[in-house]
């Protein structure tokens, strides 16, 4: 494998499915293009989802340096921070969930309750997102001095050794693929912190695969373009590739425009949808969301119904179980 040089514990049961989307498809007329999905719902480590690909390769660093105690950041319902916890209880790591926003009332639902479950220490940053990063240096300093070895890990795992997890990914694909035996046009996923889409567009170089990716953002987020190239370069420095990423060849879309984490129309839509012709949850932040933007460009004719496409769920399920009033508000 491309990653094969880089340390990583396995967390994750792999390969995930690909799935052909026949009935989603029938709803969505004669225009549609052949669906597919990648399962990284199905990816095994408490609920699933994408950042266990990457935990497998930040954790593993984490590991390889001898850190004890993980430190990370996120959104109250962040998917990231729960994966996060549970890899951490499971390799007996003490575990630090810096998360935005204040602490709310008990009980705690969707990953914030898996967050306790899993015994993650939880800090809230009361309003102070920007603060972050310093809050984490101050918290790994005063474990420093108690003796621990601390590792922070950035939002997301969305670093060059973190997204490491999705250029593995794609050879795994890639070999599910060709059993297949159908071409692949383009892949769509969400593009949030940026590792996912960078390790993609990273895999598919290494590859040599012309596979196009519609990256749909999870909320306005300017200077996303550069952002994933320069995580795809830094990808490429650490795994020995000469290729560089084409700015050109980096699509991030819109999806409403909508702030993060907001269950708009759209969102409702899709959850529904792929809950009632295929049994599959998403998320309304992330999968919901990515698969609410990509039926607008559907419907604005982006798509050919000769086209095969693969939709990556990232994952996210316990989130909707913090939302649950607002899917049939
Ligand atoms: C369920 C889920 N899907 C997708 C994403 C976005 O992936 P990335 O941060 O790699 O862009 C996240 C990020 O937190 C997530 O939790």
């Amino acid at each position: 494998m491309i990653t094969d040089a880089f340390a990583r514990i396995p967390l994750g049961h792999f390969p995930t499915p690909i799935e052909e989307l026949r009935r989603l498809r029938q709803e969505l007329g004669p225009n549609c293009p052949r669906l597919f999905i990648k399962r990284d719902d199905a990816t095994g480590l408490a609920t699933g989802g994408n950042k266990t690909r990457k935990l497998e390769f930040a954790l593993g660093a984490a590991l390889a340096d001898g850190a004890n105690h993980i430190l990370t950041s996120g959104a109250n319902q962040s998917n990231h921070a729960r994966q996060t916890a549970a890899a951490c209880a499971r390799l007996g790591l003490r575990c630090t969930l810096v998360l935005d926003g204040e602490e709310p009332p008990k009980p705690w639902n969707g990953n914030l309750f898996l967050d306790a479950l899993f015994g993650a220490e939880v800090v809230w940053l009361q309003g102070q997102k920007d603060a972050a990063n310093a809050r984490l240096q101050e918290l790994a300093e005063q474990s420093r001095a108690a003796g621990n070895q601390p590792c922070i890990i950035p939002r997301g795992a969305s670093n060059a050794i973190g997204a490491m997890g999705y250029v593995a990914a794609v050879e795994e694909m890639a070999a599910q693929w060709a059993e297949l035996n159908l071409p692949l046009d383009r892949i769509i996923c969400v593009s949030g912190s940026g590792g996912t889409h960078s390790g993609l567009l990273t895999g598919l170089a290494a590859m040599g695969l012309s596979i196009r990716i519609d990256g749909i953002q999870n909320g306005p987020r300017p200077g996303q373009e550069e952002f994933i190239k320069d995580l795809c370069d830094q990808l490429a420095t650490r795994l020995g590739l000469d290729w560089r990423c084409d700015l050109n060849d980096i699509h991030c879309h819109s999806s409403g425009d909508h702030a993060y984490g907001v269950i708009t129309p759209a969102e409702r839509e899709a959850i529904l949808l792929l809950a009632r012709t295929e049994g599959i949850i998403a998320d309304p932040v992330y999968t919901g969301r990515a698969l609410g933007g990509w039926l607008s460009r559907f419907r604005a004719g982006h798509y050919g119904a000769d086209e095969t496409l693969l939709l990556w769920h990232t994952g996210g399920t316990a989130g909707l179980f913090a939302r649950t009033a607002e899917i049939f508000a």
